[in-house]
């Protein structure tokens, strides 16, 4: 199937509407019921590639303290107009996950659907920036888009992305508590082609 060219975030967050829509995904849902069942702690996170702010407004109105980075300054805007409108306080801000630094530890380092901007050669290090400013008892939760064998390759895979290997994510995780793992699959015609994708879903816990 040849690629197809998709728009850049700046032009799909440019259109009327919610490019992802409004309801939070599932990993932001399962993070809520994880961290639930945990004792009650102080809930500031980060939600790294926050789109047009689906789920940090999602964690904000859980009570998380929510700091929310994309490349994308019109997804940033439009995220924190939205915040606005709905009397919610997050800190919205354009950052770059092949870079940006955490400037001090927190309860959530989450990221759903940014992980595949992470170029290979600088992935381990970069997930060792979030792990080392995760507190103690603290979580990520990412995802990752993965390829397989007999899926066809996504049609709409930016060539600036890279694939994770099939259950690296959960390796970079092994000195942690796995609290939930696992790989999904799902259709997708967000280009106009019908295809299948299969995403590794971590939420770990750093250990006390
Ligand atoms: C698949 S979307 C997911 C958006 C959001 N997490 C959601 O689920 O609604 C991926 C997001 O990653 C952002 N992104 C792409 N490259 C990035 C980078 N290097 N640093 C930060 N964000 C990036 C895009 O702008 C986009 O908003």
């Amino acid at each position: 199937m040849a690629p197809v060219s998709e728009p850049s975030y700046d032009e799909r967050y440019s259109r009327a509407g919610w490019y992802w829509g409004t309801k939070p995904s599932g990993l932001a849902r399962d993070v809520l019921r994880v961290v639930r069942s945990l004792p009650r702690r102080s809930r500031q996170l980060v939600d790294l590639g926050s789109g047009e702010g689906r789920d940090s407004i999602y964690f904000a109105r859980n009570g998380f303290r929510v700091e929310g980075v994309d490349l994308s300054r019109v997804g940033i805007v439009k995220a924190a107009r939205r915040a606005a409108r709905l009397g919610l306080r997050i800190r919205f801000h354009v950052g770059d996950v092949r870079t940006y630094r955490l400037k001090r530890p927190l309860d959530v380092v989450f990221c759903s659907g940014a992980l595949n901007n992470l170029p290979r050669r600088i992935r381990a290090a970069r997930l060792a920036h979030f792990k080392a400013n995760t507190v103690p008892g603290g979580i990520n939760a990412m995802n990752a888009f993965v390829p397989k064998p007999y899926l066809a390759p996504s049609p709409e895979m930016d060539p600036s992305e890279s694939p994770f290997r099939s259950g690296e994510l959960l390796g970079y995780y092994g000195d942690w508590r796995i609290l939930d793992s696992g790989q999904l699959e799902f259709d997708c015609n967000s280009s106009g082609v019908p295809h299948r994708h299969a995403m590794d879903v971590v939420i770990a816990q750093k250990p006390d």
